[in-house]
């Protein structure tokens, strides 16, 4: 396979997508859209790996209470999470969407019930790069729908059945390669609902 050398990208590289939530600083949930997320082996358990880009809310919560949760996205849950992830959380409307939130069972964070995966994180390290901000994090916490524990189906059955969304080339993905529209297409769908 002949190669051609790129700026930097990451296209083709698809990513799993999270819902971070965090409280801000008068208590009222907040939640954004994510992907630079991953995992690490240290101290002999599984951590995170996550980093965060510019001056936002999230960045603001979670250098404050250094605490948050990641709420996997489901292609249910796309059409608002993509407006999560397209709306500021300095806009003071952003949260007036009706979404159905819990509460962390171990850590004071907020949680989407929609979500059938959700990690309750704590930062241990944050790493400041100047525009960005790695942080390094303990799961404290799993909140894993119940489903997912039966025997009677496959993992394979149960991934089909949840449909994480992933993202790469600016676009949105089933778990198995549909295409989920654009970053911003979505939101519209949902917006369009909201107005009904
Ligand atoms: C598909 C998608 C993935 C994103 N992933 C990241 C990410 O990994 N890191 C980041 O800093 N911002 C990311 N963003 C941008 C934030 O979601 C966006 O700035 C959002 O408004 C943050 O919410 P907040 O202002 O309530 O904190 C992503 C946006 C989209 C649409």
């Amino acid at each position: 396979m002949n190669k051609i050398s790129t700026k930097p990208n990451n296209d083709f590289c698809p990513q799993t997508l999270f819902l971070y939530g965090t409280y801000d600083e008068n208590g009222n949930p907040d939640f954004g859209l994510f992907c630079w997320f991953s995992y690490i082996w240290d101290a002999n358990e599984l951590g995170v790996m996550c980093c965060i880009g510019g001056k936002k809310l999230t960045m603001d919560n979670i250098l404050r209470d250094k605490v948050f949760s990641a709420c996997l996205v489901t292609e249910e849950m796309l059409p608002y999470a993509d407006y999560l992830g397209c709306v500021s959380g300095y806009k003071e409307e952003k949260m007036k969407i009706g979404l159905d939130i819990g509460k962390g069972a171990v850590l004071n964070v907020p949680t989407l019930n929609d979500s059938p995966v959700i990690f309750e994180l704590e930062v241990t390290q944050f790493i400041p790069t100047g525009d960005a901000h790695i942080m390094i994090c303990k799961i404290r916490n799993v909140l894993q729908d119940e489903n997912l524990s039966s025997k009677d189906i496959s993992d394979v059955e149960k991934l089909a059945k949840i449909a994480p969304v992933k993202t790469t080339c600016s676009r949105y993905f089933s778990y198995t390669g549909g295409d989920l529209g654009l970053w911003g297409e979505p939101m519209k769908k949902f917006n369009s609902g909201k107005n009904e």
